[in-house]
């Protein structure tokens, strides 16, 4: 049976939608992909002009899978959270190696790259080919929470449940299953947001069961760990000095980048080991794949 919520949402989202270059329809399933990662936790206004540039410069994973690390993580520059960068490099390499070139479109597969976990993996292979696979972001997780079962936001941990309440309202269409997420999606991110929904601009007011209990609200949550100051923020800041090298540096050059020398050691030993920084022969420290050879 067609869900009661679906024509609304189509409606609505045919009207209101921002036009976003990983939504056309031509869009590779690459600049999909590589949207889907920036996205993971940059907002989109942020990641506009990161993904315009990164396509510019890398059209095809074998693009990027020719480049280095090193590359990678300059080209990502501000956009935070660096370690996918690497990791996207990694999946563009394996792309190239195990899918011949293709971004593959099946979850499954994709699930094995790098950096791609069940979310990110639905929504490549929903967005990018159709593929039936109900896409839980967070604002389609608060969306499907009022909407439904009444909660004003949803649990810390998805569950099951929840998974199989968005499966039971994906259309049979693979297609029309992309676009009813995406448009609840889209529903979640402009008019249903966690702080100020605009429940007056909502295509699905009249049946949602949050605001049939008069919106409770949810019981208040734990602010997330602050930036100024943390291990990330220095990280950060090292990172930086090594991106604006260009090539090798000596231990000492970062000094300069953070005072505290017990937080620098210990975020620079968490920059190599994941994967960010790679401590040459010599002593220097580089991106990986910027030290001498
Ligand atoms: N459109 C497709 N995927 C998206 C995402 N993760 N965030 C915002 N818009 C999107």
């Amino acid at each position: 049976m067609t869900s009661p919520y679906l024509a609304p949402v189509s409606d609505w989202y045919a009207e209101n939608a921002r036009d976003l270059p990983w939504r056309h329809p031509g869009a590779s399933a690459w600049s999909v992909l590589v949207s889907e990662v920036m996205l993971q936790q940059t907002p989109v206004i942020r990641v506009l002009p990161a993904h315009a540039a990164w396509l510019a410069r890398w059209p095809s994973p074998a693009s990027l899978a020719e480049a280095t690390p090193a590359d990678a993580v300059r080209q990502w520059d501000r956009l935070g959270y660096p370690r996918r960068a690497v990791r996207l490099h990694a999946s563009a390499q394996l792309i190239v190696s195990r899918h011949g070139g293709q971004v593959p479109a099946c979850a499954g597969q994709l699930r094995e790259l790098p950096g791609i976990g069940s979310y990110t993996a639905a929504a490549v292979a929903s967005f990018a080919y159709g593929q039936r696979n109900a896409v839980l972001d967070t604002n389609v997780r608060r969306v499907l929470a009022r909407l439904v079962t009444g909660e004003g936001q949803p649990r810390a941990a998805q569950s099951v449940t929840e998974l199989r309440l968005a499966e039971s309202l994906l259309p049979a269409d693979g297609r029309a299953a992309a676009r009813w997420s995406v448009g609840v999606m889209e529903l979640g991110a402009l008019v249903c947001t966690a702080a100020r929904p605009r429940c007056t601009a909502c295509p699905l007011a009249h049946l949602c069961a949050w605001r049939e209990r008069g919106c409770p609200p949810a019981p208040a949550g734990r602010a997330g760990p602050a930036y100024e100051g943390s291990d990330r923020h220095c990280r950060g800041r090292l990172l930086a000095v090594l991106r604006a090298a260009g090539g090798p540096v000596r231990p000492s050059q970062l000094t300069g980048a953070w005072d505290d020398s017990g937080q620098r050691a210990r975020s620079l030993a968490a920059l190599i080991a994941d994967g960010l920084v790679t401590r040459c022969a010599d002593g220097s420290l580089a991106l990986p794949g910027d030290g001498p050879s």
